[in-house]
C-alpha cells in the first residue's frame, strides 16, 4: 500500500504541511511519497492506492500548476475510482478563499469516483493554514495523514 502527497508551492508554506502529512501516513504505517506537482508525471497516479493534494489558495482556488495535473488526469478517468483522496491548503488570510480552495480539490477526486473524508472536530474539509503552517495546523496534517492512511487500509481491504 502506498499514498502520494502531491503538493505545489512557491514559498514553502504549502510544502511544510505537505511534509506533516506524508509524517502523519507513515506514523499509520503505510509508505507515503512526497512529490512537487511541478516535476511529477500523470502516469503516477494509479500507481498509488490514495493521494493527497496540496495547494496554495490562488483566487478562492487551487493553483494552476495542482489543476493541470487534475486536468491531465483524464487520461485515467474511470480508473482512479475507489482510491481514497484527501485536500489542504495555505491561503494568505482569513476568508481568503481557503475552504473554497480544498473543496475545488476535493470536486475533482469526486468526479473520479474517489473516497473522502471529512472531519467532526476542527478543519472540516481537510487542513488549512494561514500563511506558514504553525503547530496547531502541522498537527492537524499529521493527523490528517494518518486518517487517511486508515481509511484507505480500509478501502482497499474491501474491494
Ligand atoms: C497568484 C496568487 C493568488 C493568491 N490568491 C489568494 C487568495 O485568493 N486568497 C488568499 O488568502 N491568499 C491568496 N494568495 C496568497 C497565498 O495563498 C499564500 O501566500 C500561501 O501561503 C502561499 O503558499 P505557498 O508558500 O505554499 O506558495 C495568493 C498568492 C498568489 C501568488
Amino acid at each position: 500500500m502506498k499514498i502520494l502527497v502531491a503538493y505545489y508551492s512557491r514559498s514553502g508554506n504549502t510544502k511544510k504541511m505537505a511534509e506533516a502529512v506524508a509524517e502523519g501516513v507513515k506514523q499509520a504505517g503505510v509508505d507515503a511519497d512526497l512529490k512537487d506537482v511541478s516535476t511529477m508525471n500523470v502516469d503516477d497516479l494509479p500507481l498509488y492506492d490514495a493521494f493527497i493534494c496540496g495547494s496554495p489558495t490562488y483566487y478562492g482556488l487551487m493553483a494552476a500548476e495542482m489543476k493541470k495535473l487534475l486536468d491531465d488526469s483524464v487520461k485515467y478517468h474511470g480508473k482512479l475510482s475507489g482510491k481514497v483522496g484527501g485536500a489542504f491548503t495555505s491561503a494568505g488570510g482569513i476568508g481568503g478563499g481557503a475552504e473554497t480552495t480544498v473543496l475545488s480539490i476535493l470536486e475533482a477526486l469526486l468526479i473520479h469516483g474517489m473516497v473522502v473524508v471529512g472531519e467532526a472536530g476542527s478543519f472540516h474539509y481537510g487542513p488549512v493554514a494561514i500563511g506558514e503552517p504553525d503547530e496547531k495546523v502541522l498537527a492537524a496534517c499529521k493527523k490528517y495523514g494518518t486518517k487517511i492512511a486508515d481509511l484507505t487500509k480500509k478501502v482497499i481491504n474491501e474491494t
